[in-house]
């Protein structure tokens, strides 16, 4: 297994492109099996969970083939779905893959999908993707750790109203709605810029959707869509990563292809904390104002509140600010994983619940330390971007899930980081 080998301590100065995001790709890549038309995507990063999501509906019968031209050019065409099961094997590796559901619901009238499994982030159900889909009709049935469904006559428009927010509850029903009779009104739906970028894809599919983005959208079923040319949205969190890899090497760093307003909360939060945030040419540059950072407080919060992506990231940033930072973690049980390995980093950091109170520290010290999930990873190579000697970073396959070329684009910018198989 590969690890990362990190030698702190460099400021980082140059620009970094950032990629298209993984979590408008995934569900866009589920969207082209609602129409047998080819689908063209764009900017679609070249990271695992993308891999995986491709590997996944090549076997519901989509061929995806990379089209040169414009970076991550993908074009998928279904001219007809030839299974409406998503295995085991593929779901458990990527939550995401239930995003399938709804499209094969409304494109075949059934789907049989494996359950995901718990993760290290918590049990992170699906049970509102299923009550929305009972709502518009479907019968669903757990059947030896699969979810059977079926909606022989098609699905119907429904009011549904979720108890909280979910962004992949609401892109199922959304594409699911897209093909049903009648209109779908989702209320309290997920608001975040994915999902906004989702229904570009559907509307340019012919797809009658309004209120993407706010916590009404309402979908109102065509006969059928048709292909379309759509590019996926920059990564905000990926953004927000490189612009906290400044700031915590107090250095500079030109964050292209990302709009400074994409950073959402997370922009007001990291200027509170002393980070210089200026919006430059297609894009932002993001650097350690005065030299020194304040300690501030972050809840995670469904968009637009300050997204639980780019929590243990904050939390790196904080472990070298001056004063404490409380950061409580709102959205996922057991999102601290970090914690204990920022603590074997020389990080002061006390957690009571879903609260990390930490404690600045001078600086932080290299150690060998374990990646558990995506974001959890990445806080551990940024804190050890900012420490003083060698970190070592086992388990770092949770990174090649969501990060594009890493290592690659840190070394660029004068970051000493290896990969050592
Ligand atoms: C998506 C993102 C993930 C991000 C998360 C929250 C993708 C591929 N992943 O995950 O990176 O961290 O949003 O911003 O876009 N819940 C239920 N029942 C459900 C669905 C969700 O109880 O049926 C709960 C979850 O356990 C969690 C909360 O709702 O506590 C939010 O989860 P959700 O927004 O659905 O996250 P994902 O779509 O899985």
């Amino acid at each position: 297994m590969d690890r990362l080998v990190v030698t702190g301590g460099v400021p980082l100065h140059g620009t970094v492109r950032i990629s298209g995001a993984k979590n408008a790709a995934l569900p866009a890549i589920a969207a082209a099996l609602l129409t047998d038309e080819p689908v063209e995507l764009e900017n679609v990063p070249d990271v695992v969970d993308v891999g995986s999501m491709l590997r996944l509906v090549q076997r519901l019968g989509t061929s995806a083939t990379h089209v040169g031209g414009a970076p991550g050019r993908i074009r998928l065409f279904t001219p007809e779905l030839v299974s409406v099961e998503a295995p085991y094997d593929l779901v458990r590796r990527m939550r995401a893959s239930v995003l399938v559901l709804g499209p094969l619901l409304a494109r075949a009238g059934r789907a049989r999908v494996s359950l995901p499994g718990g993760c290290a982030i918590g049990p992170r159900p699906v049970d509102l993707h299923l009550k929305g889909l009972e709502r518009m009709g479907a019968t669903i049935d757990l059947v030896d750790g699969y979810i059977e469904a079926t909606a022989p006559r098609g699905l119907r428009g429904a009011e549904i109203e979720f108890p909280q927010p979910s962004v992949g509850a609401t892109e199922n029903l959304v594409m699911a709605a897209t093909l049903a009779r009648g209109t779908t009104r989702i209320v309290n739906a997920a608001r975040e810029p994915e999902i906004v970028d989702l229904a570009r894809l559907l509307l340019a599919m012919g797809a009658k959707i309004e209120g993407a983005g706010t916590d009404v959208v309402t979908v109102e079923g065509v006969e059928r869509l048709a292909g379309a040319r759509h590019a996926i949205l920059p990564d905000r969190i990926e953004a927000g990563t490189y612009a906290i890899a400044a700031a915590i090497t107090g250095g500079r760093l030109k964050i292209e292809n990302a709009p400074l307003e994409l950073l959402g909360a997370a922009r007001e939060k990291l200027v509170e904390a002393g980070v210089e945030l200026r919006e430059a040419e297609n894009g932002f540059e993001a650097a350690r104002a005065n030299g020194v950072l304040e300690g501030v407080d972050v809840v995670t919060r469904p968009y637009p509140g300050f997204a639980t992506d780019l929590q243990a990231q904050f939390m790196a940033l904080m472990c070298i600010a001056r004063g404490a930072a409380m950061i409580t973690e709102t959205i996922f049980e057991n999102r601290f994983m970090h914690v204990p390995e920022l603590m074997r980093m020389g990080a002061r950091i006390t957690v009571h619940g879903g609260s990390a109170l930490v404690r600045g520290v001078e600086r932080l010290k290299g150690a060998p330390v374990m990646a558990t999930d995506l974001r959890a990873s990445v806080s551990l190579v940024l804190a050890a971007l900012a420490a003083e000697g060698r970190t070592e970073i086992n388990r770092i396959y949770h990174l090649d899930r969501g990060y594009e070329s890493l290592e690659r684009k840190l070394a660029a910018v004068g970051a000493r980081i290896e990969r050592v198989p």
